[in-house]
């Protein structure tokens, strides 16, 4: 199938990390693609200069007090202006073909599922719904027949070589990672990093949250957690490896022996350009991958001991029920302390052990479940943070 008519396109989080490289991509062929939503949070200035460029019908930014600025920003435009919350969910419900879902965190929760509901294609960046919902996030997938599209590079490649249609020969999904700026780090060294350096990632280039996450390899437990619900695989079955080059992507193991892999370079245009351009492929401008140039590809498994956050990834999705909602809140408010300078780097784990050992894990029944769990955990890691600081 061809895109013969300009595919309506929203961006939920068109200002970060996956949105910008999305418009980047749209850009290059304007032919093909219409934006008719952007969202943002903060950053006005650069959701104007977006609006500017793309001509949407909505713009969104969710911080209310910014209303006025944006809708001044944008006035010579013939385009609608909303704010807050609710709005956000109101831009992802909009008609649209292609919904790109690249808010960060558990915020961007609502409006991925107001996505999943109206039965879009739904670029998938934002992890934390799978993590927090994944039960009810794949229910109203399949119940609305909405196409999940990964977006992260090592989902995207696992979808890319997974062979839905004989699943039954599939003996394990391998997951690889980068193993972060500190793969070579003591966790003596470890203790006294700063923000500034855990978010310097030695590959890719990322949004703040993101970044730290691969720092700590929660991204990684993560990142199993979101392929098990949407591979519908048992987390038993999901390895991770760490690769630092990362030309690899991920790999699909079958049962006769066979490993598939999807390589390219480090370039999240790539998996976005799949997403984006599906069925189809489209012209990225990444860079094509030189494998004589590199030389070789090296592996290690990762290291537990430095790496606590693998194993409270596998206890929360072990533990089922809202678990890993309560392990993704811990995290966020953990990472958000972090880079407030608040906590040091091996408190993030600690707080989040402590928020899962307190915060009791209750059944999964709706999304009222969901919220009330979100702020019981985010109050037991804040505690925890606030206790931090009181000992520095
Ligand atoms: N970056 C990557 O390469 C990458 C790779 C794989 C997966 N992902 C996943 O993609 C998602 C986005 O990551 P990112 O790195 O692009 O993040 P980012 O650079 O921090 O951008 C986040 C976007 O979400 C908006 N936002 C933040 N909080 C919000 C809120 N409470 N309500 C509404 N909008 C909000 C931000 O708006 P402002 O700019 O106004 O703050 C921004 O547009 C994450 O789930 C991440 O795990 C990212």
């Amino acid at each position: 199938m061809s895109l013969d008519k300009k595919r309506r396109v929203a961006i939920l989080g068109s200002t970060g990390s996956v949105g910008t490289q999305t418009i980047d991509l749209i850009a290059r062929e304007p032919e093909k693609y219409q934006v008719v939503a952007l969202t943002a949070h903060h950053n006005v200035n650069l959701l104007a200069e977006q609006a500017r460029a793309l001509n949407p019908e909505l713009v969104v930014i969710a911080d209310e007090s910014k209303y006025t600025e944006l809708k001044e920003a944008v006035s010579a435009l013939n385009v609608k202006v909303a704010a807050g919350a609710a709005a956000v969910v109101d831009a992802a419900e909009m008609e649209s073909d292609w919904v790109m879902a690249a808010i960060v965190g558990a915020a961007g929760l609502p409006s991925t599922i107001a996505a999943a509901k109206r039965g879009a294609k739904l670029a998938f960046a934002n992890k934390e719904t799978l993590v927090c919902a994944g039960p009810l996030m794949m229910d109203l997938v399949a119940k609305h027949g909405c196409k999940l599209l990964p977006v992260d590079s090592e989902h995207n490649a696992i979808y890319q070589v997974f062979d839905e249609e004989h699943r039954e020969g599939i003996a394990r999904l391998i997951i690889t990672a980068s193993g972060g700026p500190f793969r070579a780090y003591t966790r003596e060294q470890m203790a006294a990093v700063t923000p500034e350096q855990a978010g310097k990632h030695p590959v890719w280039n990322m949004g703040a949250k993101i970044s730290i996450d691969s720092a700590t390899l929660m991204n990684k437990a993560l990142e199993v957690i979101e392929a098990a619900f949407l591979f519908q695989m048992p987390s038993e079955q999901i390895d991770v490896l760490v690769h630092p080059q990362s030309v690899i992507h991920s790999m699909v193991e079958y049962k006769d022996g066979s490993t598939l892999a999807q390589l390219g370079t480090p370039d999240m245009r790539i998996p976005i350009g799949y997403c984006l351009a599906w069925p189809d492929r489209m012209t990225t401008p990444a860079a094509k991958l030189d494998l004589a140039k590199i030389g070789s590809l090296t592996f290690e498994v990762p290291d537990p001991v430095k790496f606590p956050t693998l194993r409270l990834g596998r206890e929360a999705m072990a533990m089922g029920a809202t678990a890993p909602a309560i392990l993704n809140a811990a995290n966020e408010v953990a990472v958000q302390a972090f880079l407030d300078n608040k906590i040091g780097f091996l408190d993030i784990a600690a707080i989040i052990e402590e928020t899962l050992s307190i915060v009791p894990a209750v059944a999964l029944t709706d999304l009222d479940v969901l919220a009330d769990t979100d702020e019981a955990a985010r109050r037991c890691a804040e505690e925890q943070v606030f206790n931090k600081t009181q000992k520095k």
